[in-house]
């Protein structure tokens, strides 16, 4: 049977955007749902937008828009950015979409049936901000963490989750599952708050201050809180309770985020999910932020890096293969432009772009581009097979630990070596001694499969430049079709292929 897996990002908040970020999670999932393809799994790709709340009816209020005309606006803009980045997302969701709706209200009604949701009164420091309450203890100096003001005190009579009913069912679960949560420093921080006695979570907010949400189906006075019917979202996509891709699709879900978020995806959501009777995710797979210039991204600072920008600046490849290379998952980053312009020129320009076009130019010199039949392989042949399917295994194992940085490790490692077999075997020297024909034909053969084998490593990563390369490999067959586990079989490429001659795939770049 076909393996399959669901991958999904957070869904991002209409009062910002598309911006650096939320850049890096979906290029992530994307380069992940493609190298999962390439495993030979059967893939189902979600991003959207998050579009209820009070910080919205701000937003949309500061725009002079309705809530409907700015979240339209803003959330298209998270839908046109995703194709100028290759991002390959099968569905894009939006919590406003009548569906989404129809399903919080069918999950809502029950779990409230179940017993689970109950009417009651809190009392509580309210951020606006965050549009949630904090406890004493989460205060720091008695100000909200995050957005440095003091909270509100708010008593309000409201609908309650059971959250707390969950607990030990939630952690004995964390604990049976090693990588629930991962990097282990995030599973460790969930089971760090699982220590403290679980609060119910307040569900609701009232229409008279809030109206832009979902109304509670049970109580026409009161809207959702925008937590219990963003996380949904994931269910909403893939049609549950009854459709077929989320019968094929749930069981092998895995959600990607970063720390900000941890709290709602480690602790609500699992623990909402075993009160809907649903199986819980798979994996919750949390990455680090990215700091600019060595300081927070953030509008006051005015450093807001936006995507399409630098992609419009250095190529869409280049972008993705800096995020994904810089980064080590589950850790903070530090971007700058001059550090994507050294991946450039060093990684992308002079080992990638000159292996490839000094292969091609070879080719062509020495045999029209004509791909020959190869002779008997000599050891230094062996080699250059044997680290190809070193560096096919390495990578396997890097994705599926999300150590991207060390998959792209290993394939710049099988770069070099190609670049030392070229070196040692000189094909230079050979195309001067007439007996040595055969063995020069040998020699690039052997090169042009190991750019084969490149190629399909780099798909995931860089798409584009992959489809590039693979045209003037002059291969016939569909790239998006390779697998893994037969692209290390050498000899795939046919004697009598044509390669041709490619422009520099990455030009270099002025500091
Ligand atoms: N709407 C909620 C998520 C609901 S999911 C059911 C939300 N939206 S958000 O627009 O604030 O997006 C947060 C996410 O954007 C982070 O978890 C991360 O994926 C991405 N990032 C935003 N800023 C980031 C960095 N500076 N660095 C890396 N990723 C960051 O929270």
């Amino acid at each position: 049977m076909t393996k399959t897996i669901y991958i999904t990002t957070p869904i991002y908040y209409v009062n910002a955007e598309p911006h650096l970020g939320h850049a890096y999670s979906t290029v992530v999932a994307d380069v992940l749902t493609r190298f999962y393809r390439l495993l030979g799994y059967e893939t189902y790709f979600v991003t959207g937008t998050d579009e209820h709340g009070d910080k919205v009816v701000q937003a949309a209020k500061a725009a002079c828009e309705t809530p409907k005309e700015y979240t339209d606006r803003i959330s298209s803009l998270f839908q046109n950015t995703w194709p100028e980045l290759d991002i390959s997302n099968d569905y894009f969701i939006r919590t406003t979409d009548e569906k989404h709706k129809n399903l919080l209200q069918y999950i809502l009604q029950k779990i409230y049936d179940a017993g689970d949701i109950y009417f009651g009164e809190y009392g509580g420091h309210y951020c606006f901000g965050c549009e949630r309450f904090y406890n004493e203890k989460e205060l720091i100096d008695g100000k909200c963490p995050d957005h440095k003001v003091a909270p509100q005190f708010l008593k309000e009579e409201n609908y309650f989750f059971k959250m707390s009913k969950y607990q030990d069912w939630l952690i004995e679960h964390i604990q049976s599952h090693p990588g629930f949560i991962r990097p282990e420093r995030y599973r460790n921080e969930v089971l760090a708050f699982l220590r403290d006695p679980l609060e119910d979570l307040c569900i609701s907010r009232p229409k008279s201050r809030l109206e832009w949400g979902i109304t509670l189906p049970f109580d026409n006075n009161y809207v959702t809180y925008v937590w219990f019917d963003a996380l949904f979202n994931y269910l909403t996509a893939v049609g549950y309770p009854d459709s077929a891709l989320y019968y094929k699709f749930w069981p092998s879900v895995q959600h990607l985020i970063a720390k900000d978020i941890l709290k709602p995806h480690g602790i609500y959501w699992p623990t909402m999910l075993k009160a809907s009777g649903i199986e819980t995710y798979q994996h919750l797979n949390v990455h680090g932020y990215w700091n600019i210039d060595e300081s927070k991204m953030s509008k006051s600072l005015g450093n807001i890096v936006k995507p399409l920008t630098l992609k419009d600046k250095y190529g869409v490849d280049a972008f993705r293969y800096f995020l994904l290379r810089e980064m080590v998952f589950g850790l903070d980053a530090n971007f700058s432009e001059s550090a994507l312009i050294n991946r450039l020129n060093s990684d992308l320009a002079n080992d990638l772009g000159n292996l490839v076009s000094r292969s091609l130019t070879m080719a062509i010199k020495y045999f029209n581009g004509v791909v020959q039949k190869p002779e008997e392989a000599l050891e230094i042949d062996k080699k250059l097979q044997e680290d190809a399917l070193k560096a096919v295994q390495e990578v396997t194992a890097q994705m599926q630990e999300l150590a991207f940085n060390k998959a792209l490790i290993a394939i710049w490692g099988f770069i070099s070596s190609i670049n030392k077999y070229i070196d040692e075997t000189s094909p230079w020297s050979l195309s001067k001694k007439e007996d040595q024909r055969k063995r020069l034909g040998t020699v690039l053969y052997n090169i042009i499969e190991a750019l084969r084998i490149i190629t399909v490593l780099i798909f995931p990563f860089m798409p584009n430049t992959a489809k590039k390369i693979w045209v003037a490999l002059g291969i016939k067959e569909d790239l998006c079709a390779q697998r893994l586990k037969n692209i290390n079989e050498w000899g795939s490429i046919k004697e009598g292929t044509m390669v041709s001659k490619i422009v520099p795939i990455f030009p270099r770049v002025k500091q």
